[in-house]
């Protein structure tokens, strides 16, 4: 049998948090649940799960550049990030990959600073505000956009 195809789900600064920061905005699921969840949807999926956290910009980065290589697809949550960095704008346009951006909480319903992502231009598709679920829905998206790109492929 053909070893199912590896993704990355990346996290930023502060998921590690997830379950205790801030309750009423991002719930009480914490970012070990919220791997268990990948790992479950990723197994039904077909999909191999390489599941990181950081809370340094240059780890993800390099994480996104190892991506090009190691991985058939990226879903990722940067974080603050993804409001100020052009780092991993470019890291991300350089990773040729499908990518799949995730935000738990309903970044368009916060502050204007949080409406602007460097990370959806260099996305193939955006979830956000369906709590936890989202990485679900985000690994469900990836596995069709990479079966679409391995079949043009043939
Ligand atoms: C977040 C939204 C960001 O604005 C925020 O800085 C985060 C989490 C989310 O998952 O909702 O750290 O990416």
């Amino acid at each position: 049998m053909a070893k199912p195809p590896i993704v990355f789900v990346l996290n930023g600064p502060n998921l590690n948090m997830l379950g205790l920061r801030q309750p009423k905005v991002y719930g009480r699921t914490t970012l070990a649940d919220v791997e268990a969840l990948c790992r479950r949807r990723a197994e039904e999926l077909g999909l191999a799960v390489d599941f990181r956290q950081t809370n340094h910009e240059g780890e993800l980065v390099g994480w996104i550049q190892e991506a090009r290589k190691a991985a058939a697809g990226i879903v990722i949550n940067a974080g603050a990030y993804t409001h100020t960095s052009v780092a991993i704008l470019d890291a991300l346009y350089s990773a040729e990959k499908p990518v799949i951006e995730v935000h738990v909480s309903n970044v368009f319903r916060r502050e204007s600073f949080r409406h602007h992502s460097y990370v959806s231009p260099a996305s193939t598709g955006v979830i956000v505000g369906c709590g936890p679920l989202g990485y679900a829905l985000a690994l469900e998206a990836l596995a069709d956009q990479i079966r679409g790109a391995r079949r043009k492929a043939r």
